[in-house]
């Protein structure tokens, strides 16, 4: 059905790399406005951390707003990375005290990153299937001891998963070409993590608290080999699979 979609995602992003920008920073999508930006806000600063990783960090809106959220904290070392040039560079622009790399996920190795994370965020990025399912695995390898992984993204309720066809209803005219994604349920998340040797500690699902419509899941990942912790509200693992 597709021809490369892995490769019609990061074309997308390159050519829709403005229009994206001046929907985050015009505060254009609603269900950001409403719900998710701060819900995945709320989720990181429950967390403790010296250092965070920006997955997909777009326009680095995340990364700012965090860092201004806890100017008092002790300095806390902030990275963001993505496969838009145009992207990388704005981010780089509006937040030149942060370190923003032009990297895809298939181009990030340990020798292109050297280092290692308290803490890896991948807000409404994943959008592959094969560049995501080696990105996790690369993901656990960058973490610190007892590091972990947050991961916002559609919530998926049917059973259907595979690839689809993109859409950009509801954004802009400014928007073009827009790119395919890999569909995954509750259960295919599960198992992308588990080849990925990551368990859900905890997960969330978000919900308009006016329609009550579902927005998103957030889930928060440790290496397998690590105990789970408590963060309270939020469902735990072993509840969700009731
Ligand atoms: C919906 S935007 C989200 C941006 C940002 N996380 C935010 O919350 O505004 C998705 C981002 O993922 C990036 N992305 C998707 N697939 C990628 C890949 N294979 N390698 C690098 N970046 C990718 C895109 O370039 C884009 O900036």
């Amino acid at each position: 059905m597709f021809n490369n979609p892995e490769q019609a995602i990061l074309k997308s992003w390159d050519t829709n790399a403005k229009a994206w920008t001046q929907a985050v920073r015009n505060r254009e999508i609603e269900s950001r406005n409403r719900v998710t930006n701060l819900a995945i806000v709320d989720a990181i600063l429950a967390q403790d951390f010296q250092s965070m990783l920006d997955v997909g960090c777009g326009e680095g809106w995340l990364i700012r707003k965090i860092a201004s959220t806890r100017p008092g904290a002790k300095s806390v070392d902030y990275m963001g990375i993505d496969g838009s040039e145009d992207l990388i560079r704005l981010a780089q622009k509006a937040d030149p005290r942060h370190t923003y790399l032009n990297l895809t996920y298939q181009q990030l190795h340990l020798d292109t990153l050297p280092r290692k994370f308290d803490l890896i965020v991948c807000n409404f990025s994943l959008f592959g299937k094969e560049s995501v399912d080696d990105l996790l695995i690369k993901l656990k390898n960058l973490l610190t001891e007892n590091g972990r992984i947050l991961i916002q993204t559609l919530h998926v309720a049917d059973e259907t998963t595979g690839w689809q066809a993109g859409s950009w209803q509801g954004f802009s005219e400014r928007f073009t070409d827009p790119a395919p994604w890999y569909k995954r349920n509750h259960q295919a998340w599960l198992q992308t993590f588990e080849q990925a040797g990551l368990v859900v500690s905890k997960h969330r699902i978000t919900q308009d608290p006016s329609s009550l419509q579902t927005c998103s899941v957030i889930f928060i990942l440790i290496a397998s080999n690590h105990s789970a912790e408590c963060v309270e509200d939020w469902l735990d693992a072993e509840e969700a699979r009731q």
